[in-house]
């Protein structure tokens, strides 16, 4: 894959675009199956198998994001959601960020956290000891429980032991597997583990294990990544670039301080992060859980990313989240169109994956922030919603993009307006 930046892939019809992507892929060496994206790739059969009582499937539609440089690589980013705009915004922002080099991302090692809780001890802070004092043979004990994970360099990393002194059911234990899980997502790895373990913990404290689940605040895998956009390419119609930098500046000012702000400001981040994550496959309630968990991790619930300015006036974006995204079990594995999304991108690790998930979102808080600064963020709204406007008053071809284009210059995008500047034009 040379470039994600495909011209006119916006006006193309859906299979002009499909047989683009097609084109594109073509120098990838395993092409994802396409057709999987035509018929939603998963049969009802099949996804009986991954669920209870199936009667049906739920399909939504499947974009491709463009422009995308991640780490100096060129990446055609499949996202799967409902909302119109999302894909559009996060494409334009990856475009300006090219011209600062794309995005820079990096990841921590894909560490998962295990929860086991110890409750009837006797001595919390003895206990604890204790625990601390076999920790060598805990670890070794829950390192043996996955040979696949083991081979490709996974396993059990670190414990550590917590205590809670004061609880409604008094005091208690929390002990943490810390947990290696390379290219897994780790649930079932680290409940494995955890499972396994409990005996043994039980043993040494004298007390009961009672939970054993894994932590969805993944905040020992976390994903980062940073763009800077030359400050010039930000200006737009009447707006200046400096004015649109500190527009965005002065946005994110307000998610830092205010968490009702920060609510919906992480929720434009999440736009563009489900959206991978649900076109991978991938458990969307985990990120989203571990998101808002950690955006609350100093004490207040604020903003997962920043914005600022660098020396030179340029306009600087970071986003830190957790990301536990895998790609090689669940639903990543069996359903067709998260393997061809998987393929689509060209990642061989789930820590790439989790590079590219961070950039979309960062990308996507910006789209969202550099609409509302400047022109509001309905106009951008309006024109998709005047296409469909347009194509219910019965317009085709060059005429949808003309109609509504019209509509939008007038602010008034409805159905009899439509059929009217259609009559005008025919
Ligand atoms: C809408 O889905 C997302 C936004 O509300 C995000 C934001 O306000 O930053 C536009």
């Amino acid at each position: 894959m040379t470039t994600s930046r495909i011209s006119g892939f916006y006006n193309m019809s859906l299979e002009e675009r499909r047989a683009k992507i097609a084109e594109t892929l073509a120098s990838l060496p395993t092409p994802p199956e396409l057709g999987a994206w035509t018929s939603g790739g998963l049969s009802p059969e099949a996804a009986d198998h991954m669920i209870e009582n199936v009667v049906g499937l739920h399909s939504l539609p499947l974009g491709i994001a463009l422009n995308f440089m991640v780490n100096g690589r060129d990446v055609l980013v499949p996202m799967t959601l409902e909302e119109p705009s999302v894909v559009a915004g996060a494409s334009f922002m990856a475009k300006l960020a090219r011209a600062g080099g794309g995005y820079q991302a990096t990841t921590s090692d894909p560490l998962m956290i295990g929860q086991m809780q110890v409750i009837n001890v006797t001595n919390l802070n003895e206990a604890k000891l204790k625990i601390y004092e076999k920790k060598a043979e805990l670890l070794a004990e829950a390192d043996s429980i996955d040979p696949i994970l083991k081979k490709f360099g996974g396993g059990a990393r670190d414990l550590e032991v917590r205590v809670f002194n004061d609880s409604p059911i008094g005091g208690f234990l929390v002990v943490h597997l810390i947990y290696d899980v390379r290219d897994a997502m780790g649930a079932n790895a680290v409940n494995t583990a955890c499972e396994r373990l409990a005996p043994k913990i039980e043993a040494i404290t004298g007390g009961k294990v009672h939970l054993r689940i894994l932590s969805n605040l993944a905040d020992r895998r976390i994903a980062r990544a940073r763009c800077t956009i030359p400050v010039k390419e930000l200006a737009f119609d009447t707006f200046s670039g400096e004015q649109v930098r500190d527009g965005i500046i002065a946005a994110y000012a307000f998610a830092a301080v205010d968490p009702y702000r920060a609510a919906t400001h992480n929720k434009g981040i999440m736009n563009g992060v489900d959206s991978v994550v649900i076109a991978t496959g991938n458990d969307w309630r985990a990120i989203e859980a571990g998101a808002h968990a950690y955006a609350v991790k100093n004490g207040h619930y604020t903003s997962l990313s920043t914005w600022g300015k660098d020396a030179d006036g340029n306009l600087v974006g970071t986003l830190e989240m957790p990301m536990a995204v895998g790609i090689v079990g669940g639903a990543t594995k069996v359903h067709p169109a998260a393997q061809a999304a998987v393929k689509l991108m060209g990642v061989k690790t789930a820590n790439e994956l989790a590079e590219i998930i961070v950039s979309v979102g960062l990308a996507q808080n910006m789209a969202a922030l550099r609409a509302l600064a400047t022109e509001g963020i309905q106009r951008g709204h309006m024109s998709l919603h005047a296409r469909q406007v347009a194509i219910a008053a019965g317009a085709t071809g060059d005429l949808v993009e003309k109609v509504a284009a019209q509509m939008v210059a007038e602010k008034v995008v409805r159905i009899d307006r439509a059929e009217e500047i259609l009559k005008g034009l025919k």
